[in-house]
């Protein structure tokens, strides 16, 4: 498959159109930001981890039935992927409090969140992906009811999946963000799962292994992500 043309570059991934209209190619770059897009730094190895982390968790995805966008990584930087039309909202879900949740209602990190907390936010960085619900999401036309319905109950089952095949490596899946598009009438979890998407904590020390070390300077950020894919048995080059 033949890269033609940038399509679109985001914080962290570039993707490029190829010869077949309905895929593309993701490249995962080592770029790293935060606080939307206000602290970046390149840091060495993250795109070779995300893309193998990503790959791995896509696979383990779909074998347990949640269609998804990822065909096959195509070298150290880089997957084929269908090219899905993304929906502009990023859904979340939270296991323990942790980030955003801790602001903006003042409870302390770390506690368990039983049932779990489902959250949709805005993709738009410049109005600092504000949280929106249901009525915004269908009234302004960012996805259909049935759309908003299915995003939640995949996104939801997709906590089920890999909560287990974490809790297995020894950790906690804290909380992750998923965003989902439409391929030709199937709604599809696109984009990334690695994490720069994810808070990931030992399940005994709670240490963070996941992008709060970059947001909050703890140092150790791409040794954190690979000791990560080691417990999960990635095996990286
Ligand atoms: P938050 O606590 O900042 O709202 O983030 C919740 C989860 O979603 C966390 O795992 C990080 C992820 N996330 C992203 O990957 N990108 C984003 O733009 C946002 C807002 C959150
Ligand atoms: N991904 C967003 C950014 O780069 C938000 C975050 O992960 O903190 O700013």
């Amino acid at each position: 498959m033949k890269k033609l043309a940038e399509l679109y570059s985001g914080k962290a991934k570039t993707v490029y159109t190829t010869d077949d209209p309905d895929r593309m190619i993701m490249e995962f770059r080592n770029d790293t930001s935060a606080f939307d897009g206000e602290k970046v730094e390149q840091l060495e190895r993250k795109g070779l981890v995300n893309n193998y982390f990503n790959a791995f968790v896509m696979e383990k995805l779909a074998a347990a039935g949640i269609a998804n966008h990822f065909e096959q990584r195509l070298s150290a930087n880089e997957s084929l992927v269908k090219r899905l039309t993304m929906l502009p909202v990023e859904c979340v879900v939270r296991n323990l409090a942790a980030g955003s949740l801790c602001r903006r209602l003042g409870v302390a990190e770390g506690i368990d969140l039983s049932p779990p907390v489902f959250e949709f936010f805005l993709k738009n960085d410049a109005l600092h992906d504000p949280m929106i619900n249901d009525s915004h999401i269908c009234t302004f036309g960012w996805a259909s009811a049935a759309q908003v319905a299915d995003m939640k109950t995949l996104t939801l089952q997709v906590n089920e999946i890999l909560g287990a095949l974490f809790a297995d490596a020894g950790l906690l899946l804290v909380d992750y963000k998923l965003e989902f598009g439409d391929f030709h009438g199937t709604l599809m979890l696109g984009d990334e799962f690695s994490p720069d998407g994810c808070r990931l904590w030992d399940a005994k020390t709670r240490d963070k292994l996941d992008k709060d070390r970059f947001r909050q300077g703890l140092g150790g950020v791409v040794e954190a992500y690979e000791e990560v894919a080691g417990r999960l048995g990635i095996a990286l080059p």
